[in-house]
């Protein structure tokens, strides 16, 4: 994951892993928003992944609740994170959850998911954000 500003905001730009990506189906039941209805993304992120390609995951990192940075927790399961954790984003403030779609588990405090900013590539190894 790299993190770069944009708006003063931080920008998480995250590879996922095609490990990653098998995790990414099977917990919509437990997601408060699992489609994003309620949620902001550009209209090329209003998929199941929330991104223009599967690999790449561009979110706000700001937390939907009260504003705290969300923290990287990429790997599935654990004791920390619970057997079913399929890797995310933890808030350290209040304890919302993210899936790597930044999706919000129900029980976070978080009412929405992570926010998409407005992006777009370059190039195969260039992102525009904004
Ligand atoms: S600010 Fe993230 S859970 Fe409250």
């Amino acid at each position: 994951m790299r993190v770069v500003v944009w708006r003063r905001k931080p920008i998480y730009i995250v590879r996922r892993t095609a490990a990653m990506l098998a995790l990414m189906g099977g917990h919509d039941a437990a997601l408060k928003d699992p489609d994003s209805t309620d949620s902001q993304q550009p209209a090329y992120a209003d998929n199941p992944l929330r991104s223009r390609a599967p690999s790449l995951f561009v979110a706000i990192g700001v937390c939907t609740h009260l504003g705290c940075i969300p923290r990287a927790r990429f790997e599935a399961g654990g004791p920390r994170m619970g057997e079913q954790w399929p890797g995310g984003f933890l808030c350290p403030c209040h304890g919302s959850r993210y899936d790597l779609a930044g999706r919000v588990f129900k029980g976070s405090p978080a009412p929405t998911n992570l926010e998409i900013p407005p992006y777009s590539m370059a190039g195969p190894d260039q992102l525009v954000v904004g």
